[in-house]
């Protein structure tokens, strides 16, 4: 195969989606995976529609179980190359920390950073002796900033964070590039499906109710001015061409300027901020 390849994880809807097809449409051969594949038809239309049918390729990839992470290694290594990979799948999982059953958070950690872990180390050997790759990590403003309410999401996107340095330093040696995808607030279904969001935090006698209502009107408010997916999208796919990468990538209304005076705040004074934000 003479064409570069793009593998993309979670395809069938928001970032994975569209970066499939801004992938396709810089001439990349893609492979678009997702964990039901009854959710192709979409994806291959808008294609279909763009010129770029040929050059998307539809595969079962569930980034939480082994066979199916086996059985799509098993397809690479037919193809015998991989150029670029986007650990894009992942979900948000709020509620509050007291009322989260454990098995929640190991659910949202299956997905948002072990899903990331295992994908990565099936292609790493391929990268590794190619001598050249790039493995693009779509974390969020939540790896950088707490937010309460979201802490099974918050805390999975800080722990991307972190593997993905160490991953960075790692295979800096080989050619094999490791960059983090930092999104505000855009306009997908994560947010609206509300699937996860833990029971008890969502019962009117939850001593958290009301701040649980407050985070839901605070996103429901904010949506229509959450930013366009397709602006992500299209980063990615520059990133993926660019000659040389910088670990992070922040996208989206307000991102750099929360980080930056995060950073350089003390916390007592980002704390008194942040706290009057959210009133
Ligand atoms: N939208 C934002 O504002 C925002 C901001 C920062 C970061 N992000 C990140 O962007 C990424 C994509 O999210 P999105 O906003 O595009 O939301 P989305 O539209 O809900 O897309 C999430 C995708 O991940 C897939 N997925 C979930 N669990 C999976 C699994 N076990 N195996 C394979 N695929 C799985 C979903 O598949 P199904 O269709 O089967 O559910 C779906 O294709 C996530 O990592 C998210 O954390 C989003």
């Amino acid at each position: 195969m003479d064409k570069k390849i793009a593998v993309v994880t979670g395809s069938s809807s928001g970032f994975g989606f569209m970066t499939s097809i801004e992938l396709a449409k810089c001439g990349y051969y893609v492979i678009a995976t997702m964990r039901n594949t009854e959710k192709f038809s979409q994806l291959l239309e808008r294609a279909e529609q763009l010129g770029v049918r040929d050059l998307i390729y539809v595969l079962e990839l569930d980034v939480t179980s082994q066979v199916s992470i086996h059985h799509w290694r098993d397809f690479m290594r037919t193809l015998g190359r991989i150029d670029v990979l986007v650990n894009n799948a992942g979900f948000a999982g709020a509620g509050f920390v007291e009322e989260i059953p454990l098995d929640e958070y190991r659910k949202q950690f299956e997905t948002n950073v072990f899903g990331v872990i295992a994908v990565t180390q099936a292609v790493l050997p391929l990268m590794r002796e190619q001598r050249k790759g790039r493995i693009i990590n779509i974390s969020s403003i939540s790896g950088r900033i707490g937010f309460p309410g979201l802490s099974p999401y918050i805390s999975s996107k800080h722990a991307l964070e972190g593997w993905s340095e160490a991953l960075r330093f790692e295979m800096k040696p080989f050619g094999v590039d490791v960059v983090l995808v930092e999104p505000g607030s855009f306009q997908t279904s994560i947010w609206t499906s509300g699937k996860h969001v833990t029971k008890k935090s969502l019962d009117e006698k939850s001593p958290y109710y009301e701040m649980m209502k407050k985070l839901e009107e605070h996103i429901e408010k904010g949506a229509s001015k959450f930013g366009d997916p397709t602006e992500v999208a299209q980063l990615i796919a520059k990133i993926a061409q660019k000659k040389q990468t910088r670990m992070r990538y922040m996208i989206g209304k307000g991102v750099k300027t929360a980080v930056f005076v995060k950073n350089i705040l003390p916390w007592k004074l980002w704390e008194r901020i942040f706290l009057r934000q959210l009133k």
